[in-house]
Order: structure tokens, then C-alpha cells, then sequence
């Protein structure tokens, strides 16, 4: 990577470790978006039926590739929803198709999960089955029990589920995605190498009162939700401490914009649009450009055992101010800090 006189930062063309494209019109908006930053991307199976079979990745893949602009090199990786009934032979089906991972949702936990798991032990014949087949696990780490507090559940679900599920497979790759928490930085930190983290951009620019400024703001709402700063700190330390089993998962999470604004508004943020701009000035505010490559173009190839991307992208202090909003589909998509400048522009 070269950061001459850091006002430009050339790095080796990154990939998004998680990432939500949603189907039907909503690729077209999305996808463009993705494929400009972005040589791979972990696409989420949770739609609505969720991805369950190597043949449904195979198609949606499809529907993925269709939306990837001509001229444009982007490559979906996909995986398959983990539910009670998910059989162990599906995996060797999903490894011929060249799906890459299982996503694990408690079910309840988030957007589209009710189809997830209802006990862990459940699913124990398929997990066996990704342990020899070396199918990682991608895990949303929160406990779904209402008398937990909804901040305590990421911290809860290491102690409760994680800990235990990795002495039962001490073997099986896991990522714990979009970490938000202290506790799950150092948990990460301590594991061993079967054991890797996403982390957003979102968790480590904002902390939680993004989501109370000047009355309530639902674009900053997803789950796990904003943390104290604390915890911000704790992420950021993690993303730029050059530890190689933390790497870039933007979670970006696009909902029309009237079902965010709205009573009992979705959770997710959408930042595909300019992602790799927002991750650049978090390690640039830190004084770590110098680790930015690593996160967000090497460690993500190294745990999943795929090469580097060729080619480069180059990003310039510059500042500018991505569009207020979207169409999507039929609705409106508003972006993670609509209408606001950002410090770093993409520029080739
Ligand atoms: O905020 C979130 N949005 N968290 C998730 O886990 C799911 C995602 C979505 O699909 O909208
Ligand atoms: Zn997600």
C-alpha cells in the first residue's frame, strides 16, 4: 500500500466479509454500489424464504451477477441460512457449488431471522458436517431472550452459546460478524486461529448516541445496536491493531427508507454507497493508515484460505457528499449519514 503524503492511499482492491444485497429491483441499486469498492463480497442468505439450498445460492447468485454493471469484475461469495432442519448432507452440496460459508441467526435475533435457530444443538449433525468439510460459520452473536438487556446480549451470547459451541468444535472456522462490544474484541483477541471477527463501519465511527442526536435517528439503528464509546474504542483498537483475524464486514443493511422512518422502524444501515471511504477515515482519525490494507484486503483472503484480489483502488482526501438518497425499487434508500460530507473520496 502506498499512502503518499497520506492526502492519497492506494491499497490492493478490498472485499466486503458481509454484506445484505437483498433481491429483485433493490440489485440494481445495490450491487453497482458494492461492485465499485469491492472485488468479493460474503453475500447473506436472510431473505424472505431465506437461502437454504446450494441450488437457491446458485440461483441468487445469478440474480447478483445480472446486477453487476458491464466492465465491472465483482464476484458474490455466497452462503447458506442455518435453520433446525438444515441437513448435513446439504454441505457437501453447498461446498461442489462453491458456496464459502453457514450463517447462523438465533432465531429472533434480527431482519428475517425467524427462520433461525431455535437451540444450537439442533443443528449439531450439520455443524459436524462444516467441521470436516472446513465450511466456516458465520454467526450473529446475541441472545435473543427478552430479559436480557438488549445491550448486554452480544456479551451474553460469548459467555452462553459461543464459548461452549467452540469447545463442542474446536475445529469449526467461525466469524463472529459485526462485533460491537469490548468483550468481543478480547474474546477474538484470545481465541486461536479457527476464530475471526467482522467489524462495520458503522460500529467503529459512531457509538450510541448517533442514534439520539436531536431526537430519534433511525438510520443509525441495527443490530447489534451502537455501543458506549468504550466499546467503540475497543472496535477500532481491534480493527487497527493488526491483529489478521479482525477484517472489513460493512453489514450494510439497505431497508426502504419509510420502513426505517416508521413505528417500529428496521434495523440496519446502509453504506455500501461509500464504505470504503468511511473505513478509511476511521483509520485515518486513528493514526493507522498504515494498517488499513491489511483489514481491509488481506485478512479476510487469509481466514477464508482465497487469494488476494488483483488490481488496486485508490482513495484521495477529498471532501465530498454522496447523494441525500436512492431509488430502491419503488421506495427510497437514504444511506448511513445522508447529506453529510465525507473526508475521503474514491478515485480510482
Ligand atoms: O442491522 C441489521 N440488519 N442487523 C442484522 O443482523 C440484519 C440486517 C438486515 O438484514 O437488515
Ligand atoms: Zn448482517
Amino acid at each position: 500500500m502506498s499512502t503518499q503524503a497520506l492526502n492519497h492511499i492506494t491499497l490492493t482492491r478490498p472485499d466486503d466479509w458481509h454484506l445484505h444485497v437483498r433481491d429483485g429491483e433493490a440489485l440494481r441499486t445495490v450491487v453497482p454500489h458494492t461492485a465499485a469498492q469491492f472485488g468479493r463480497a460474503i453475500i447473506m442468505p436472510n431473505l424472505k424464504p431465506p437461502v437454504t439450498t446450494a441450488a437457491q445460492a446458485l440461483a441468487y447468485a445469478g440474480r447478483i451477477r445480472a446486477a453487476v454493471p458491464v466492465g465491472m469484475a465483482f464476484e458474490p461469495l455466497m452462503t447458506l441460512y442455518l435453520t433446525d432442519k438444515l441437513p448435513a448432507d446439504e454441505i457437501a452440496r453447498a461446498k461442489d457449488a462453491g458456496v464459502v460459508a453457514v450463517k447462523l441467526y438465533p432465531a429472533g435475533a434480527t431482519t428475517n431471522s425467524d427462520a433461525g435457530v431455535t437451540d444450537i444443538r439442533k443443528t449439531y449433525k450439520t455443524l459436524e458436517a462444516m467441521q470436516k468439510a472446513g465450511m466456516p460459520l458465520l454467526v450473529h452473536g446475541e441472545v435473543t431472550s427478552p430479559e436480557i438487556d438488549l445491550f448486554d446480549r452480544e456479551a451474553v451470547f460469548i459467555e452462553q452459546q459461543l464459548q461452549p459451541l467452540r469447545k463442542d468444535f474446536p475445529e469449526l472456522r467461525i466469524v463472529m460478524e459485526h462485533i460491537t462490544t469490548k468483550e468481543a474484541a478480547q474474546y477474538v483477541a484470545e481465541s486461536d486461529q479457527y476464530l475471526g471477527a467482522t467489524l462495520t463501519a458503522h460500529h467503529l465511527l459512531y457509538n450510541r448516541n448517533a442514534i439520539f442526536t436531536g431526537g430519534i435517528r433511525p438510520h443509525y439503528y441495527c443490530l447489534p445496536v451502537l455501543k458506549r464509546e468504550v466499546h467503540r474504542q475497543a472496535l477500532v483498537a481491534a480493527a487497527t491493531g493488526g491483529n489478521a483475524r479482525f477484517f472489513l464486514g460493512t453489514d450494510s443493511a439497505p431497508h426502504p427508507a419509510h420502513l426505517k422512518e416508521h413505528a417500529t422502524g428496521c434495523a440496519g444501515c446502509y453504506t455500501a454507497h461509500a464504505a470504503i471511504e468511511m473505513y478509511a477515515e476511521v483509520f485515518d482519525a486513528a493514526g493507522a493508515l498504515d494498517q488499513f490494507e491489511a483489514f481491509a484486503s488481506f485478512n479476510g483472503p487469509a481466514f477464508y484460505g482465497l487469494p488476494r484480489n488483483s488490481g488496486t483502488i485508490t482513495l484521495k482526501r477529498e471532501s465530498w457528499t454522496p447523494p441525500e438518497s436512492f431509488a430502491f425499487g419503488e421506495a427510497e434508500l437514504k444511506p448511513l449519514r445522508s447529506g453529510e460530507a465525507l473526508p475521503w473520496k474514491l478515485v480510482g
